[in-house]
């Protein structure tokens, strides 16, 4: 059962129409097509804990350490002096690790989470872990033993999802969603933000004016977009 702690989205002006961020130990889902911003709301969510002193796991299914390092250098993020504290812990893993921690029961990621007291998840992207798995049951199994165990480790977990024919994976299964869209309007890109759901919280009904800006994602609540 969760409880009523929030922990913060890291997006300025989010938490105060969410109830005050996510819950504490709750799992949520950050939706998107390639582009959108996922991994940058991610790795925001985390840089939030990190400045608050707390432990944080970026698993990257897809791209590579010094990469995502660097392109996020340009938002003034030092992710490595981070690491180098021991704050942030980067996992370069496969899916196929991932589906045997979560066979093993925890395994040698549960060493890792729990020595470092670990407040914070990251995992990008679950798409690809649902790829492992060909049966409807297999994978909504797999992935409710992955939530048990992040839940049993105390942490709060914001998961990436790419949207393909306009379904986002483990969609039932999550407390939390949040799409994040980049559509074309009259010559030009616009990004938005949209709460899909968040368990137990009032959520904002419009579609919000979103942006990467040179710190990173920032919304404004008062101006809407229609898609
Ligand atoms: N350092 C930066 N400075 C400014 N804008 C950036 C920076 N890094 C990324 N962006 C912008 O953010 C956009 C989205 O990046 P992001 O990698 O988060 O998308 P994504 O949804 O994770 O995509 P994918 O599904 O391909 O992984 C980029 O296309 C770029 O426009
Ligand atoms: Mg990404």
């Amino acid at each position: 059962m969760l409880g009523d702690q929030r922990v913060s989205t890291g997006v300025p002006n989010l938490d105060n129409l969410i109830g005050g961020g996510f819950k504490q130990e709750s799992v949520n889902l950050v939706a998107g097509k390639t582009g959108s911003g996922k991994s940058v709301f991610a790795m925001q969510f985390l840089l939030d804990g990190l400045r608050k002193g707390e432990a944080c796991i970026f698993i990257s299914f897809e791209e590579r350490k010094k990469k995502i390092y660097e392109d996020f250098a340009g938002f003034g993020w030092d992710l490595e002096r981070y690491e180098r504290t021991g704050m942030l812990k980067f996992l370069e893993n496969t899916p196929e690790q991932i589906r045997r921690v979560v066979a093993d029961g925890g395994g040698s990621l549960e060493v890792i989470a729990t020595q470092m007291g670990v407040k914070r998840i990251v995992i990008d992207c679950m798409s690809s872990f649902a790829l492992l798995f060909h049966e409807d049951s297999n994978r909504r199994g797999a992935a409710l033993a992955l939530f048990e165990i992040m839940n049993r480790w105390g942490c709060t977990a914001l998961l990436t999802s790419n949207i393909k024919n306009g379904k986002i994976d483990f969609d039932d299964q999550v407390d939390g969603i949040i799409q994040l869209h980049h559509v074309r309007t009259k010559g030009s890109h616009e990004r938005a933000l949209e709460v899909v759901k968040m368990r137990g919280t009032q959520i904002p009904e419009k579609i919000m004016k979103m942006d990467i800006d040179k710190k990173g994602i920032v919304l404004s609540p008062s101006k809407f977009v229609s898609l």
